[in-house]
């Protein structure tokens, strides 16, 4: 037992009164005096604590709690409380330990539930064979960090994987690109995600192969994988944004072969025409090889009632919902033939980029494209024409029905839809504004 001074006592309840008729300040000057004669201390630092908190004086509020934990280590409370205030200070691994302390006393805590993912991830942690292995995981732990994980790597990339057309395209250009460069070939690969294309030009002979990787938990899994496979003596991979590579610390020397496959199904939207110009501006050795060479972005106008009803609403009901097409989503997805669409004109070419130009100017032009069949147009359905070099191209897609591979065809709506009769042309505008295709009818 813990005897009190009658001082003590009274100048706690004086505390607790000031607390709850929030007067914050002369609270914690009580409290204070409270924990200065010992009495409670544990549970007065505990209040302070809150108090500090509150008003966002983390470093003394973590004091607090750490106090709190001097006395008694094993309070799940002061662990989670800690572990959030070390989170938010960016302290990731004292955060990662404190809730790892917490949650081997008590896995169901909900807070513990609630926050171990996304600290785990932030230490570094997430979605690599370490942090997902560490047993045991409770399931909605686990379930936060992968969510913490998808957040920063977008679904595509496993599909992306396992696309052998494009990687054997790659792949060819890769090997022609290296061989004539010799085995002293210094490559660059930008974006590298898994290591893959790195991987191929080191197999390929590449002496120097330095890859970067914008993600920090992406460009950690392809160290591991460079390391997994055998590669690690030939290419090193640099957690940073090409863009912010420094020549001559980063990487020794410009390259001799550029590859970088940052090519969204929209072609734009990864960055494609900024990284590119980057790289050959500061990057690579005049004349380098750069693959892929050129991208086109192709189409053709596309109808039918389910595009029609993903794209605007009219009647519903009994009611006009017609306002609310205007909100309606520029871009949409299309997996092969889902949603279905109708072909209402023959492919033609929307966009056409060097990527060995130096600059790509954003741009609008005006496009007459022949009308194949009567319907009503929704938009364009665009996909890619890939050149890797002169002797190697790769289509996204090719049939409608076809089994395609990882990248989606797009949907690029109109403001309405547009009736259209075989015979006719209709006009579209066309270009792009360096991160988005414009993709519209006249
Ligand atoms: C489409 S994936 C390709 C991955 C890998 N090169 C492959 O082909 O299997 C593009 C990757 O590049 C990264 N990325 C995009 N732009 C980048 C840039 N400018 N610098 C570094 N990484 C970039 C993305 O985070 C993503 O992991």
């Amino acid at each position: 037992m813990i005897s009190a001074s009658p001082d003590a006592r009274a100048l706690l309840a004086r505390a607790m009164d000031h607390h709850r008729s929030g007067r914050l300040g002369e609270a914690e000057q009580d409290y204070l005096g409270v924990a200065a004669a010992g009495y409670r201390r544990v549970e007065v630092m505990r209040l302070l604590a809150g108090l500090a908190d509150a008003d966002g004086r983390l470093e003394l509020a973590l004091a607090r709690w750490q106090e709190v934990l001097a006395g008694a280590s094993s309070d799940v409370q002061a662990l989670v409380a800690s572990g959030a205030l070390l989170h938010r200070l960016g302290r990731w691994n004292e955060a990662a330990a404190a809730f790892e302390a917490a949650a081997a006393r008590a896995p169901e805590h909900p807070q513990v539930v609630a926050y171990m993912g996304v600290v785990l991830f932030d230490a570094g942690r997430g979605g690599t064979a370490d942090g997902m292995a560490a047993p045991p995981i409770e399931p909605f732990v686990q379930l936060r960090m992968r969510r913490a994980v998808a957040a920063v790597v977008p679904f595509w990339h496993i599909p992306m994987m396992n696309d052998d057309a494009r990687n054997d395209a790659f792949e060819r250009a890769i090997v022609r690109a290296v061989t004539a460069r010799g085995p002293s070939a210094r490559v660059l690969d930008i974006g590298t995600g898994s290591g893959l294309l790195a991987m191929m030009a080191a197999r390929a002979g590449a002496a120097y192969v330095d890859s970067c990787e914008a993600v920090p938990v992406i460009a950690k899994t392809a160290q591991r994988t460079v390391e997994l496979n055998g590669y690690a003596d030939r290419v090193r991979v640099i957690a940073k944004k090409s863009t912010d590579l420094v020549l001559g610390a980063d990487i020794a020397e410009p390259a001799d072969v550029l590859i970088s496959e940052v090519l969204s199904s929209d072609l734009l939207t990864e960055g494609l025409l900024g990284t590119f110009e980057d790289a050959l501006r500061r990057l690579v050795k005049p004349g380098a090889a750069v693959i892929p060479q050129a991208v086109t972005a192709v189409g053709c106008l596309a109808g039918g009632a389910a595009l029609e009803r993903l794209a605007a609403v009219g009647t519903v009901s009994g009611f006009d919902l017609s306002p609310f097409s205007a909100l309606a989503c520029p871009r949409l997805p299309i997996w092969r033939k889902s949603p279905p669409w109708t072909r209402l004109s023959a492919n033609f070419d929307i966009v056409h980029l060097d990527l060995t130009a130096s600059e790509h100017p954003a741009y609008l032009a005006r496009m007459a494209v022949p009308v194949a069949s009567d319907g009503i147009a929704v938009g364009v359905v665009q996909w890619m024409l890939v050149r890797l070099d002169a002797d190697t191209a790769l289509a996204t897609h090719t049939e409608e029905s076809q089994d395609d591979g990882s990248w989606l065809r797009i949907l690029h709506t109109f403001a309405r839809p547009v009736r259209v009769t075989a015979g006719q042309a209709i006009e579209l505008i066309v270009g792009h504004d360096r991160m988005n295709l414009v993709i519209t009818s006249a």
